[in-house]
């Protein structure tokens, strides 16, 4: 077995990136498998920034095989857009690149029906989309009737389906718009510009399911790169304010075609405090001055659609059910450099409902709106810590604090971030956030 994974457990924007980027090295193929380009990751390699939302991180990394499996809802044109700008940047192998054939496609009625549905939840709040046309296209792909996958676009059959497809959602985007707002999609004009992006993306183009199944048999290192964050999946988040695939740690097997006994390796990724952005309910949500301080010092502003993140105090709740919903074996927290300053931090290690206190995280979406964070507070260090490159450099505050988060998700921290950089990466040692060993460094 040698499949690892990394997946954050909150709601997106962890900077799984930088821990992806940085395991890339250790591994023969990195996997994305759900998502599309609603995500963004920020890899900072010396001084070159890469802002990437549909191509695996590990297109950085030379010698490594990327592979985008059947389960990402792909936008061709990103893709395209990604890999002329890494072409031009000179970075070597990014034709070491596969694409399942499986992938559902997105369409320009996807952006269309995103931007009208996402003024319709049933109790008014927006969900707040990345506007990419992620949802619709994941329910074309359960519906079936109106689909299109890359395999198909390579067929004679393509033209036809093209038509089809045009003539339907011409007839939905015509209920969905007023009179004025509503322009009908070209069905012609798709396919001419479909058809030049299958021909450029061709020769990724391959049956990843078969190619991971006999990579995974033959011991080769995968490692599955998540996208979003676990409190974002459709099945076990917060639903509705989710996106429309597994982002926790159950989807790896259906979105790669790879079963878990394969998988021997889960890493959580957590921020040392809370980010949401879009709608939904965020109980430990400081709409404050300190949440602003947050925001301006960890530069929370989206990669993708550069609105501002609403930003809180950890939730330990919420990330102990998501790791034991992906099956995290350890944690990497990142932007503890962000925290520096704060005179005391804090924690919410129990959620009050209904006058009960209770550390299980609500399945329906009320509740968590009604629950009132129980918090437990810490004190802050002053110091700044982004030159820090081991544990003792971090000041006994700091240490302390990674320890109870560590008490309170369960599972032990692996690694600490305290910047964007690959080298502002503190490895933990097995056992070593234990009283005694943390104080003598
Ligand atoms: P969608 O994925 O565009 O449909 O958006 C659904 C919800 O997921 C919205 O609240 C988005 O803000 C959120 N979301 C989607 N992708 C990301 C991400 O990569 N990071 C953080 N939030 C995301």
């Amino acid at each position: 077995m040698a499949g690892t994974c990394v997946i954050g457990l909150q709601w997106g924007d962890e900077a799984k990136g930088k821990i992806v980027d940085l395991l890339t090295a250790e591994h023969d193929l990195v996997v994305r498998y759900q998502g599309g380009a609603n995500a963004g990751h920020t890899v900072v390699v010396g001084d070159e920034v890469y802002k990437l939302s549909l191509l695996p991180s590990g297109v950085l990394t030379p010698g490594v095989t990327c592979v985008i499996a059947g389960g990402v809802v792909f936008n061709p044109a990103k893709a395209i857009e990604e890999l002329d700008e890494l072409q031009s940047r000179n970075v070597e192998d990014s034709d070491n690149l596969r694409i399942s054939d499986r992938v559902h496609v997105i369409f320009p009625w996807h952006f269309s029906e995103d931007r009208a549905l996402d003024k319709n939840t049933s109790d008014g709040e927006d969900i707040g989309t990345t506007g990419r046309g992620i949802g619709p296209c994941y329910r074309d792909k359960v519906g079936r009737s109106h689909a299109i996958r890359l395999g198909d676009m390579y067929r004679s059959t393509f033209r036809d389906q093209i038509e089809h497809v045009t003539a339907a959602k011409n007839r939905l985007l015509e209920s969905m718009y007023s009179t004025s707002e509503f322009q009908p999609l070209d069905a012609s004009a798709i396919f001419e510009q479909y058809s030049g992006y299958a021909e450029r993306i061709k020769p990724y183009v391959a049956d990843t399911t078969e190619l991971l199944l006999t990579a995974a048999e033959a011991g080769k290192r995968i490692l599955f790169e998540g996208a979003q964050g676990a409190l974002l999946d459709v099945d076990h988040g917060t639903y509705p304010f989710v996106t429309s695939s597994n982002s926790s740690g159950v989807g790896i097997s259906n979105g790669s075609g790879v079963p878990g006994q394969h998988i021997d390796r889960v890493i959580g990724i957590v921020k040392a405090y809370s980010t949401r952005v879009g709608g939904g309910p965020f109980p430990t949500e400081l709409d404050n001055d300190i949440g602003q301080r947050i925001r301006d010092q960890g530069n929370e502003y989206g990669t993708v659609t550069k609105r501002p993140r609403r930003c809180g105090w950890l939730d330990a709740v919420a990330i102990r059910y998501t790791s034991r919903l992906s099956g995290v074996s350890s944690i990497c927290v990142m932007l503890l450099d962000v925290l520096s300053g704060l005179e005391e931090l804090k924690i919410c290690t129990a959620y009050e409902l209904d006058g009960k206190q209770s550390a299980r995280f609500p399945s329906h979406v009320d509740d968590l709106r009604q629950v009132k964070p129980v918090y437990e507070t810490l004190p802050g260090w002053q110091e700044d810590i982004t030159g820090a490159r081991q544990l003792g450099d971090l000041p006994a505050n700091a240490r302390a604090y990674l320890e109870r988060i560590g008490q309170l998700v369960g599972v032990p921290v692996e690694m600490v971030s305290v910047g964007p950089a690959r080298d502002q990466t503190i490895p933990v040692p097995h056992g070593a956030l234990t009283s005694g060993l943390v104080n003598s460094g």
